[in-house]
């Protein structure tokens, strides 16, 4: 278990035909936070930032993000996409099954199932999570800032966590090299954000379908109540055949 080697990483992005900004930290509050200071710094679409360890790790709400030391994968990428704000859940779904692609290529068989709107999931236990975040400037297309957390090596959780996390080594995973699966990530999350840009959700909503772990389960989403019936082609949860936009799911059955 060590420490990212950046040069290793760089030359693995380098291998799957990616170029452009990486920056590795050892140690850092969190890696969206560092890209969005290089954001308003001027770098460009595509920019990636890796850390070995979070401080300040963050999710969704006022959640944390468990960030330990050399376990796992936490990054961010700077996104400028010609996207409105209001796709922002649309990509983050298709940021989703990026990640869940590279899950199921570290294990047997295809295991990862997409948790609406940002969860990955293997053996009903969140293995992933993805988190988009913009800043809007007058009428000009969003900047956005796509973090990833990847549990990878991780065995132990925090006793709030135990029962929810999982990780790549927890489920059988193989290969779990962190430098090669980091820089697999930022290759995906970029060539996702770009079919995104390209042709919306389309493309990949078969596989998100496939991947939906809340389809047929009754939850709560904000004030509604019912049976997930699928994801609509704008990334909206359908909950009784009702478009759901945003929301906590709570999982009745
Ligand atoms: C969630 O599940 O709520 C989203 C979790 C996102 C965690 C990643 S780790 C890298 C990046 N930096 C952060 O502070 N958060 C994201």
């Amino acid at each position: 278990m060590g420490r990212h080697d950046a040069a290793l990483l760089r030359a693995h992005l380098e291998r799957f035909g990616e170029v452009g900004e990486v920056e590795v930290f050892a140690t850092i509050g969190s890696t969206s936070d560092a890209a969005r200071a290089a954001l308003l710094a001027g770098a460009g679409h595509g920019a990636a930032f890796v850390a070995d360890e979070q401080t300040a790790g963050r999710g969704r709400g006022d959640h944390r993000w468990h960030s330990p030391p050399a376990e796992n994968v936490y990054l961010s990428v700077v996104l400028l996409p010609d996207t409105s704000a209001r796709a922002m859940a649309a990509l983050t779904l298709a940021l989703g099954v990026a990640v869940a692609a590279v899950v199921d290529e570290h294990l047997l068989e295809p295991r990862a199932r997409i948790k609406w709107p940002n969860d990955v999931y293997v053996d009903h236990k969140k293995i992933a999570g993805i988190l988009v975040e913009a800043t809007l400037q007058g009428n000009r297309a969003p900047t956005l800032v796509a973090g990833i957390g990847l549990n990878v090596l991780s065995e132990r959780f925090p006793p709030e966590l135990a029962e929810r996390a999982t990780s790549l080594a927890l489920v059988g995973g193989h290969h779990l090299d962190r430098d090669r699966i980091a820089a697999l990530l930022i290759a995906r999350v970029r060539a996702a954000s770009d079919a995104f840009a390209a042709q919306g959700l389309a493309p990949v909503l078969p596989a998100l379908r496939r991947r939906d772990y809340l389809a047929h389960r009754r939850v709560r989403v904000g004030d509604v109540t019912g049976v997930v019936t699928g994801i609509d082609e704008g990334g909206r949860l359908l909950v009784d055949g009702q478009p759901v936009h945003a929301g906590e799911v709570t999982i009745l059955g």
